[in-house]
């Protein structure tokens, strides 16, 4: 498939994001921060809170093949790597890759890393017992979601399942912020659609699609767009410690829409 304009837009978009990100563990102060947060912690809050929801459907990730679709930092998938999975990482932004490779080795962690595209995915039909990712698919329009999701299907293993953590079209709070920080220009990372349901987006009498929310404080991060610049890690870093210290603030529907999609059995 010859890739849209937007699409290339959304990639130069994460290129440049990548490429400036403050999440890079660098040697600076911020980057050795980070660093021994994650090396400390596994991850943030919310990689655990999306890790109890995957492995409540996975069951233990030993031995199991793992696709994360769109990684970024690849800190999501870090948590099942440790687990003894065999995780593989593909992003569009190689700089994205660099970071993830950094955390992992830190923690002496294995992952496969591979630069590509989630429109043509450089792997065998099949392949993986697990395809997922969080944040990916809500960036494109619903047409170029719909093939997106269809190539992530084409990697599943027969009894296999997918899952995305995805905004909620739902989720007020973080509709609320998102409509402002773009009025005032401080929204960073782009178009960002949010998504109601995947269910029409894959054929019904081949697969079943299951759908829930969760995330109700994490949306309130969002107001990171709408505060001062110097109070942003600040604000940031309290948000952290708190969803860290209540998760059950996260459980209420909120912020994600998870999809988990399984090929119907004939
Ligand atoms: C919002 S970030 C989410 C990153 C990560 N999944 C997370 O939750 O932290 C979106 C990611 O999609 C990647 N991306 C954008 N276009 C892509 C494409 N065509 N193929 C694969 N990845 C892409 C970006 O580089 C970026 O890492």
């Amino acid at each position: 498939m010859r890739d849209s304009e937007h699409i290339k837009t959304v990639a130069d978009t994460w290129q440049e994001h990548w490429k400036n990100s403050d999440m890079a563990p660098d040697s600076s102060r911020q980057g050795r921060f980070l660093r021994w947060y994650i090396s400390k912690f596994g991850g943030f809050a919310i990689n655990r809170l999306v890790l109890t929801v995957l492995e409540k459907q996975l069951g233990s990730p030993k031995g199991k093949s793992i696709l994360d679709a769109g990684c970024g930092t690849g800190l999501n998938s870090l948590p099942l790597a440790a687990r003894g999975a065999e995780v593989t990482l593909l992003d569009i932004a190689p700089e994205a890759l660099n970071i993830a490779e950094t955390y992992y080795q830190e923690l002496e962690l294995k992952a496969n890393y591979v630069s590509g595209s989630i429109f043509e995915m450089p792997f065998e039909d099949g392949e993986f017992d697990l395809v997922w990712n969080t944040g990916v698919i809500e960036h494109f329009e619903p047409r170029e979601r719909k093939q997106a999701v269809s190539e992530m299907l084409r990697v599943m293993k027969p009894g296999g399942f997918m899952i995305t953590f995805n905004p909620n079209a739902s989720a007020p709070v973080y509709q609320r912020a998102k409509a402002k920080a773009e009025a005032r220009g401080t929204w960073d990372v782009g178009f960002e659609l949010p998504i109601e349901t995947l269910s029409a987006d894959v054929s019904p009498d081949e697969y079943e699609v299951t759908e829930w929310s969760l995330g109700w404080f994490f949306q309130y991060q969002f107001y990171k767009y709408l505060i001062p610049s110097a109070l942003k890690i600040p604000f940031v870093a309290t948000h952290e410690v708190t969803q860290s210290l209540l998760p059950f603030l996260n459980r209420p529907e909120g912020y994600f829409l998870v999809s988990l999609i399984r090929k119907k059995q004939k």
